[in-house]
Order: C-alpha cells, then sequence, then structure tokens
C-alpha cells in the first residue's frame, strides 16, 4: 500500500499542487496547482484531446460559460435532483452525507435509542434533509429570483443548450460529439480524500449524439474505448475496474451508467463514468426553452431527439490516480530513492540539463548552449545547484525521464551522458542526435496502438 500522506507531501514540496489559501487556514475542497502539476495536467488535457477530438472526425469542441441561468438548471433537472443527504451533529455541528455516515465511511458508528450518534463527539444527530449541491450567485446588484445564477455543476449542459448552434453552424450528422474541458463546481457535504471529492474541479467530457435505436451499440463502444485509454495511459490493467451500476443509483437523467474505477488508497473507487443520458437533456431543454432541439434525419425524413452517451472523468481524479499508480520507491546505492515512474510522454520535465560541475566556467556555457537547443522542442530545466548525485535525485523525485549531463568529453569531441530515470543507466551520445533520441523516447504510443 503506497503511502498517500508521503506522496502528497512529495507533491506540495515539488511544486505540483497545494492547498488553495492556505496562508488563511485553507479552502476545503479546492486545490491550487503548481508549476509542474499544470504541466501535468496540460498533459493529460492534451492526450484526451487527441484521443477524443483530434483523432476523430465528427468530434466538436466548445468552451461553454461557467455562469448558468436558473432556467438552464430547472431545466436539466439539477435544481430538483441534484442533492444529498445530509446530517449535522447537534453538539460540535460537524456535517456529513448520511449515505457515508451509515456507509462505515466513518468508521463503526455508535447508536443510542436506534439513533446514530456523531462519530466524532457522540453527539445527538439531526433528521436527514437535502441540501442541493450547486453554487448559487446573483447577477447584477439585486438578490432576486429573476437575477439567480448556477455555477455549473457539470460542462455536460452547455453542450446540450448549444446543440442547435453546433447544428447550425458545423452541419454534422449522426452520430457525432460535442466535447468540452473545463471548470465545474459542487458544495459537497464533505469534500475529503485529497484530489478526489473536490468543491471546485476540472471535467473533460463528452457528449456523443446517436440514433436511439443505436444507443446501446455506442454505449458499449465508448466504455471499451476508456477502459483502453486509460491502458495506454499507462496504467496497470489490475487496477482498474468496471462497475454497472443497478437502476436504484443512477442519476436522474441516466438509463445505463458504467464505472471505470481505480484502485486508489482507499479502495477502488469512480474515475470516470460512462452514461446513456437517454435524449432526457435535449427533450428538457426544448420544453424549458420552447427551442426546437431535435435532429432533422435526411435519411428517414424525419426529426426526433438523438440519444446521448457520455463518458465523463474529473482530471484531479486522474491526476490522483496517476499519482498513486506511478510513484515508487527504491534503493541506488543503499540510498533510498523515491521517484515517480511517469511514462515519458507524461512527464512534466521531460530533460533536464546540468554541467557535471557548476563552478567551472565552461561546462556551465556549453551546458546553457544545450539547455537552450533542447528547450526549443522539449519541457526543459536546467539546474547546476548542488551535487549532480542531488540534482539526478531530484529529477527522479518529480518524475523526470532523462538528464544529460556536460562533461570535459563535451567540449572535446560534443557527446554528452543522457541518464535513464528507470534504470539509471548512463550513455553516450553525440549533442546533434539528442533531438531525434527524446523524440522517439517521448512519443505517445497510444494513438497508433490497436488496444
Ligand atoms: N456530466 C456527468 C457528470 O458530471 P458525475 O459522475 O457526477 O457525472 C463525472 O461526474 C466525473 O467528474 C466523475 O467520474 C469524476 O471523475 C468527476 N467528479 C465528479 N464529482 C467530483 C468531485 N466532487 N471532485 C472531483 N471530481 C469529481
Amino acid at each position: 500500500m503506497k503511502d498517500l500522506e508521503k506522496i502528497i507531501g512529495i507533491l506540495k514540496q515539488r511544486g505540483f499542487i497545494y492547498q488553495s489559501q492556505e496562508i488563511y487556514g485553507g479552502l476545503r475542497g479546492v486545490y491550487d496547482y503548481g508549476p509542474l502539476g499544470v504541466l501535468l495536467k496540460n498533459k493529460v488535457k492534451n492526450l484526451w484531446l487527441k484521443d477524443i477530438v483530434f483523432q476523430r472526425e465528427n468530434i466538436f469542441l466548445i468552451e461553454s460559460s461557467i455562469l448558468g441561468l436558473r432556467k438552464t438548471y430547472e431545466a436539466s433537472g439539477h435544481l430538483e435532483h441534484f442533492h444529498d443527504p445530509l446530517i449535522e451533529c447537534k453538539s460540535c455541528h460537524q456535517r456529513f452525507r448520511a449515505d457515508h455516515l451509515l456507509g462505515g465511511e466513518y468508521g463503526e458508528i455508535k447508536f443510542k435509542e436506534g439513533k446514530a450518534l456523531c462519530p466524532f463527539c457522540q453527539g445527538e444527530l439531526t433528521e436527514e434533509r437535502t441540501f442541493n449541491l450547486m453554487f448559487k450567485t446573483y447577477i447584477g446588484p439585486v438578490e432576486e429570483l429573476a437575477a439567480e445564477a448556477y455555477l455549473r455543476p457539470e460542462t455536460a449542459q452547455g453542450m446540450f443548450y448549444n446543440f442547435k448552434n453546433i447544428l447550425n453552424s458545423m452541419r454534422p450528422k449522426l452520430p457525432f460529439g460535442i466535447a468540452q474541458i473545463g471548470k465545474a463546481f459542487r458544495n459537497e457535504i464533505t469534500p475529503k480524500n485529497f484530489l478526489f471529492r473536490l468543491r471546485e474541479f476540472e471535467q473533460m467530457e463528452l457528449e456523443f449524439f446517436v440514433k436511439p435505436e443505436e444507443a446501446e451499440k455506442w454505449f458499449n463502444f465508448w466504455v471499451e474505448e476508456r477502459f483502453n485509454w486509460y491502458l495506454k495511459l499507462g496504467f496497470k490493467k489490475e487496477n482498474l475496474k468496471k462497475y454497472i451500476y443497478p437502476k436504484e443509483e443512477l442519476a436522474h437523467y441516466s438509463d445505463a451508467t458504467i464505472d471505470i474505477q481505480y484502485n486508489y488508497p482507499f479502495g477502488f473507487k469512480e474515475l470516470e463514468g460512462i452514461a446513456n443520458r437517454t435524449n432526457y437533456d435535449l427533450r428538457r431543454h426544448s420544453e424549458y426553452s420552447g427551442e426546437d432541439l431535435t435532429y432533422f434525419d435526411e435519411e428517414k425524413k424525419e426529426k426526433y431527439y438523438p440519444y446521448v452517451i457520455e463518458p465523463s472523468v474529473g482530471i484531479d481524479r486522474l491526476l490522483f490516480a496517476i499519482f498513486v499508480e506511478f510513484y515508487d520507491e527504491d534503493e541506488i546505492d543503499q540510498e533510498k530513492r523515491n521517484v515517480f515512474r511517469f511514462p515519458p510522454f507524461l512527464a512534466p520535465i521531460e530533460v533536464a540539463v546540468f554541467p557535471l560541475l557548476s563552478n567551472r566556467e565552461v561546462l556551465v556555457k556549453k551546458s546553457r548552449e544545450v539547455y537552450n537547443l533542447v528547450k526549443k522542442d522539449f519541457i526543459a530545466l536546467y539546474d547546476d545547484s548542488g551535487s549532480i548525485g542531488k540534482r539526478y535525485r531530484r529529477q527522479d523525485e518529480i518524475g523526470t525521464p532523462f538528464c544529460l549531463t556536460i562533461d570535459f568529453q563535451t567540449l572535446e569531441d560534443n557527446t554528452l551522458t543522457i541518464r535513464d530515470r528507470d534504470t539509471t543507466e548512463q550513455v553516450r551520445i553525440k549533442i546533434e542526435e539528442i533531438k531525434d533520441f527524446l523524440k522517439d523516447k517521448l512519443r505517445w504510443a497510444g494513438e497508433d496502438s490497436n488496444l
């Protein structure tokens, strides 16, 4: 079992993830990404875009607003259905999700006269009440019903209320998709487990519109596509599972949902959900807006609401899985080493450049030349502080797959050593060959794999 606290410590210390506004005590359920975290996040987004959007002809990328009208979320059903059961302790005022409390997430609960007691202070608990998860705000200075607005709880609604715009501007034929990456907000009662359950997070969602009679086929197609994408990212198959939702657990819009679960340190939990949302959203937005959101099928010569298959994943939850999956500890020269074994195409820093000795002007000058060369094509870092061994360890700890070291031989024959993070082996290579070498090693084979 990997030590989560240790991993979180490294992520903070090395500039991946910080608790948001920590200097004021921290904002619970909200995290900030440091320089390395942002680099990694962007890589993940790009790999998703490559796989979902750019490799396919019929998927359109949009970016819709975060602020949404009350009407939009009446239509989507979120105002009516998007809530959790809330229980509060009458003594310490700690709040819980009833299903989490009774489901064992707080250990064994004590009961008095048949009623559960607070797991922290054994105080009496309130009756269960519903708590809407959306963040509400007001547009303009007057706080009235007509000005009510909501931060989106999913990016999906932007794809539905723009459906007609896409039909008119892009003229797609079924099946086709609308994709989006963006922030979503949920006022979770108990945000917890690091990046797993957040109040502010980012989603990568695809709404794939299909003929109703083909919904099941496309649902199965996307479950397999998405499962295989994680394998192509380098996840071990045994750390992934599919979970089929029983009918009574489905979201208000869904007819069928399968989760891809990851083996987090607290057990297998949802990483991505693939849902058959039927024609629920388009139908509801048509009803509430009065706009015709049907599709005209030229072959059949008829109008209907397409069904939609939705693969949806939270990037933060995915990064959490990546940190757990690729973190490792080993021993090099009888010294313990922390290492992120990210596949090279995922590594936030792709290559580091060092002079063997930082106090030799000629080596520093040559190293700077090499750094300037590689940073044109790769995400590179220059480091000349501390011993060479310490520099290697620092790069191992942030997952840099390759380190280039410039030594005295470099000045004679224009070769340098390239060190492999995983094997720690060093080989000599000509400077003019570095670019091709790195290009080859950093390529994501996922795009041409038949998985
Ligand atoms: N549009 C469908 C939808 O939003 P969901 O299962 O509620 O469905 C989709 O969310 C994905 O978003 C989840 O699989 C998860 O990866 C991520 N997600 C949901 N709630 C989250 C939260 N509070 N914190 C972090 N990620 C979350």
